[in-house]
């Protein structure tokens, strides 16, 4: 099959296939061959492709209102920042997309430092947290950044699992340290226990939040609903997206209510 890709800004490369149709782990492409879905998405799918409850609500909800927007309530907006709330005593604000929680959680950290003067954020080398202007910039891979520098400043980095890295970029003006539990696109590297551990507990003693990127480990994917309980911490932040929506695109910035509180409506 020819693909028709004269019309599409050359951004991600692709593998020659286009698929029609999935169901659990298997999907078919246009020709009707099958295949064994071992990417999910990156991520995306962690019930399947087309699991029948996130059909059948997709279909419920387009159905009756497809959207409104902030300035009214949204019950089922409501009901799932009150379940998000059950499981991780945090305050959720909702988007459409892991980097768009990364905008929200840096955004939080800097009105949170405001008063204090603190607006830099630490991140670790190899790392990924999204492509948008914010999210690129706590993004420590040269290969992403390079053509859109200079990006916004106040970024650090250091590299993963490198305790004492990390502590010699803390001072007065670090508002927070983001982080995968595991980083992901980087090429899969679990944060060591002590490192993580240990960057929480430096981040308690110097007034400095803990943003977890949980946008790729979030909801079930190593093994507990959200990787920082593996970790037994309790980060101020977390972000999610991906599976959060089984494919369709919502993102969530998670907050510990005294750091929500930084935000107020404008
Ligand atoms: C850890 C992590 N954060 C953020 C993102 C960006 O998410 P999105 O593609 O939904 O903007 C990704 C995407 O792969 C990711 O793996």
């Amino acid at each position: 099959m020819r693909y028709k890709e004269d019309f599409i800004i050359k951004t991600y490369k692709r593998f020659p296939v286009a698929f029609a149709k999935g169901k659990g782990a298997k999907l078919w492409d246009v020709d009707g061959k099958e295949y064994i879905d071992f990417l999910s998405g990156i991520g995306v799918l962690n019930v399947g492709h087309c699991h029948p409850d996130v059909v059948s609500a997709i279909q419920k909800q387009s159905s009756l209102l497809i959207h409104t927007s902030n300035l009214f309530h949204i019950s089922s907006q409501e009901e799932l920042a009150e379940r998000l709330f059950k499981l991780t005593g945090m305050l959720s604000f909702f988007c459409n997309s892991g980097a768009e929680a990364n905008e929200a959680a840096i955004k939080l950290a800097r009105a949170y430092g405001k008063p204090k003067g603190k607006y830099k954020i630490i991140s670790a080398l190899n790392s990924f947290h999204g492509r948008t202007l914010g999210a690129l910039s706590a993004t420590g891979q040269e290969k992403y950044r390079e053509k859109f520098q200079p990006l916004i400043p106040g970024f650090s980095f250091a590299p993963f699992n490198d305790l004492s890295a990390f502590t010699s970029l803390m001072d007065d003006e670090t508002c927070a340290v983001i982080l995968e539990p595991v980083q992901g696109e980087g090429g899969v590297y679990p944060a060591d226990k002590d490192f993580l551990r240990g960057v929480y507990e430096l981040c308690l003693e110097k007034g400095i939040l803990l943003i977890l990127d949980e946008v790729q480990t979030g909801l079930g994917r190593c093994g507990a609903l959200f990787c920082y309980q593996l970790y037994d911490i309790k980060p101020h932040i977390v972000t999610l997206a991906k599976s959060l929506g089984g494919g369709v695109p919502i993102g969530a910035m998670l907050a510990q209510p005294d750091v929500a509180e930084a935000f107020s409506p404008r």
